[in-house]
């Protein structure tokens, strides 16, 4: 038998559960077994909506570093390559790096998490595209100029992707990893004039002198993140610092997976065991990554909530894949502050934990490392460290099946230090404010599910000389808006429909003040997915997914850039493109004309 298009099965195990709640688990979809004419067609190019990388106007030296065709890696130990600096480029010094993953594939595979590290240092922390029977291609760039000091010597470059390839999971992932380097442009290093360079205040580089990895150690049979599988395991690391750093912050890679791929989606335990639920994700909907140094906590994580290219109907990312799901967002916290407890050359501990967690997510961390080029030795001291306790509330109204519930949570760390260096007497005052609120309705028998959740996430990082104002600020307002409405109805004769909506956001307003001027940003990245699958025998039929995102980025030194792209049923309907701050002006995709086409702006328009 054969459907006009792709027949698509569904992981029986996954979707057939006996209770309605909990369907969006993982509903990745396979293509057919069989040949059609939609195989020859050419390969489907998927893409994640993000603003160019900003690269200097020079030619860059570019190298392969691992080519590899990830079969049945799963439990196997990472793809390791040698890597090392680029030797036959003319220039020495690079303004900025970038990676390319580039990939493709074809057939039947879920989406599977992948880690791209350097000698233990987390680099890229992605998801693959979920293929189709013609096959797909996506590219995923990322600067990774932050990590220039460890770029440049020799390294160990290692992949994990845990694929598995049966009769039925056919697809094979090939890639291709390349590392951009380009040159620096006359006047510039790194960004940062020559002028300021000659300063003697410590620079606000983007980039560390000395990057340590705080994951686990190779030889491994699986990712170098650890795996934290309940709430009340922690995992660590221990460590040791050289004795003149005089600034270090953590960043900190997350991802969530099988009972808490949706973990805004879970369900309080009072619930579960009201209504005598087995094999439904519980915990309620609020997590948290806690970090702490030698066992005091440092820095919580809020994240943000990253759905999967198989998440909730896999239709909907195809070909705009989700928000960060390509290039997962990792949060940084400022260690400085507790230098002075480090500085010791003992070895100390950074530890992982997450509050609720159920199996299982995957964390790791770089710690980022400024050293002081004039002295052997540093000192510092903490001043304070005031953590307020998580204040995590729920209320639960249900009868049956249906109900609803409301959970908030608030949390707030403040850490002041001080650090003394060639540069002087530094104090560092890191702040973290975090708000989260999630309202969630149960209907129809619990085959109506509806989220609304909010994360506020505000960080602040000020940094001064007693006696001087301000040596450098960072301010970051974060805000992850969600809601996602699932709904199961029932056609008879073992069919329903699975009706899904996705609305999600990821906002972040940033301030930079390095003394002499500030520089923000701001970002705005908006989807708007509406999917919905035909479920007979628990094959899926039928689907179709539309996806709507509008992405507007502008930063205060006048680089802007807007798009708004949508897409049904794998084809893109309408792309409007502008690196004007004006984003009345732009290139835009007509689907009804089949071109592009420029959109002046009224008073730039001038009669021929
Ligand atoms: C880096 O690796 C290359 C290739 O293995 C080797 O020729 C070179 O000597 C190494 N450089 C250093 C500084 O170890
Ligand atoms: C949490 O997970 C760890 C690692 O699997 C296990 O050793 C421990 O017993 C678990 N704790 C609970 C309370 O389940
Ligand atoms: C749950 O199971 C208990 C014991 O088997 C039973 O008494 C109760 O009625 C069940 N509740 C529901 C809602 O099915
Ligand atoms: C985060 O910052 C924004 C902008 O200043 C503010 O409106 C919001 O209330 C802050 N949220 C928290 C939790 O501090
Ligand atoms: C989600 O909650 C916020 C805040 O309560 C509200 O403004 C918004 O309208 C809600 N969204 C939906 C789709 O219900
Ligand atoms: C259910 O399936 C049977 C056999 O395929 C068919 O005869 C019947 O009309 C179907 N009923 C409905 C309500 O679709
Ligand atoms: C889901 O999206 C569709 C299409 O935009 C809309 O008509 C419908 O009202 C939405 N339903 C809910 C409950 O959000
Ligand atoms: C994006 O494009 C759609 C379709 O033309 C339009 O309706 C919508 O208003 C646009 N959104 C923005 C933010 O420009
Ligand atoms: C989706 O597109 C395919 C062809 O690419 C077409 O056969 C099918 O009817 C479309 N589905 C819907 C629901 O429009």
């Amino acid at each position: 038998m054969s459907f006009p298009f792709s027949l698509l099965l569904v992981c029986l195990s996954l979707l057939h559960r006996s209770t309605a709640v909990i369907h969006h688990r993982r509903p990745s979809f396979l293509t057919p077994t069989t040949k059609s004419n939609a195989d020859d067609a050419p390969p489907t190019a998927y893409f994640e909506v993000t603003k160019p990388i900003k690269v200097p106007e020079t030619e860059p030296c570019s190298y392969l570093v691992l080519h590899h065709d990830f079969g049945y890696t799963y439990g196997r130990p990472p793809v390791l390559a040698p890597y090392e600096p680029p030797s036959h480029c003319p220039s020495k010094e690079f303004s900025t790096i970038v990676l390319e993953w580039s990939a493709t594939c074809k057939g039947r595979q879920y989406d599977r998490i992948f880690g791209v590290w350097l000698s233990g240092v987390e680099l890229l922390r992605s998801c693959t595209a979920e293929p189709r029977a013609n096959g797909i291609v996506w590219k995923v760039q990322k600067d990774i100029t932050r990590y220039y000091s460890l770029l440049m010597s020799n390294q160990t470059l290692a992949v994990y992707l845990g694929n598995l390839v049966t009769s039925t999971y056919t697809g094979i992932y090939h890639v291709d990893i390349t590392i951009k380097f380009y040159p620096a442009e006359n006047k510039h290093r790194h960004g940062v004039t020559a002028e300021s360079l000659a300063k003697s205040a410590p620079e606000p580089r983007d980039w560390a002198d000395l990057i340590l990895p705080i994951s686990r150690s190779l030889p491994l049979n699986d990712g170098l993140w650890f795996e934290i599988e309940n709430s009340t395991e922690s995992l660590w690391k221990e460590f040791e610092i050289p004795r003149n750093v005089y600034r270090a912050v953590l960043e900190v890679y997350v991802s969530f997976h099988e009972n808490d791929e949706f973990w805004y989606t879970n369900l309080p335990n009072d619930y579960i065991a009201a209504n005598n639920l087995s094999g439904t994700p519980g915990n309620g909907p609020f997590r948290e990554v806690v970090i702490s140094l030698d066992g005091e906590v440092v820095g919580a994580i809020w994240p943000f909530t990253v759905i999967y290219t198989g998440g909730i109907n896999p239709l909907l990312w195809r070909p705009i894949t989700g928000i960060r799901s390509f290039d997962l967002p990792t949060y940084d916290i400022e260690i400085t502050p507790f230098l002075g407890k480090i500085l010791d050359h003992k070895t100390h501990k950074l530890e992982f934990s997450v509050t609720n967690a159920l199996n299982v997510w995957y964390i790791d961390a770089n710690l980022h490392l400024w050293l002081d080029k004039r002295r052997k030795k540093t000192k510092g001291k903490l001043l304070k460290n005031q953590v307020e306790h998580l204040m995590l509330s729920s209320k639960l109204d249900f009868h049956g099946l249906d109900g609803n519930f409301l959970t908030t949570a608030s949390r707030s760390i403040s850490s002041t230090g001080w650090v003394k260096s060639s540069h002087g007497k530094i104090i560092t005052h890191s702040d973290q404010n975090l708000k989260y609120a999630n309202f969630m309705v149960m209907g129809n028998d619990a085959n109506l599910q509806a989220v609304n959740q909010t994360i506020d996430f505000n960080t602040s990082v000020l940094s001064k000389m007693p006696s001087s104002p301000i040596l450098y600020k960072f301010n970051s307002y974060k805000k992850f808006p969600l809601y996602l409405y699932t709904d199961e109805i029932a056609q008879g004769n073992n069919s329903y429909v699975y009706v899904t909506n996705v609305t999600f956001q990821f906002d972040e307003n940033k301030v930079f003040d390095h003394g002499f001027g500030s520089l923000t940003s701001s970002l705005s990245n908006l989807q708007n997915a509406h999917g919905n699958m035909v479920v007979v025998n628990n094959l899926v039929v039928s689907g179709l997914g539309s996806t709507q995102e509008t992405y507007k980025f502008s930063s205060g030194s006048g680089f802007c850039y807007f798009r708004n792209v949508s897409s049904s049923n794998y084809t893109i309907l309408f792309d409007e493109v502008s690196s004007n701050c004006d984003k009345k002006s732009g290139w835009r995709w007509s689907s009804r004309m089949g071109k592009w086409w420029y959109r002046a702006q009224k008073a730039a328009v001038v009669p021929l």
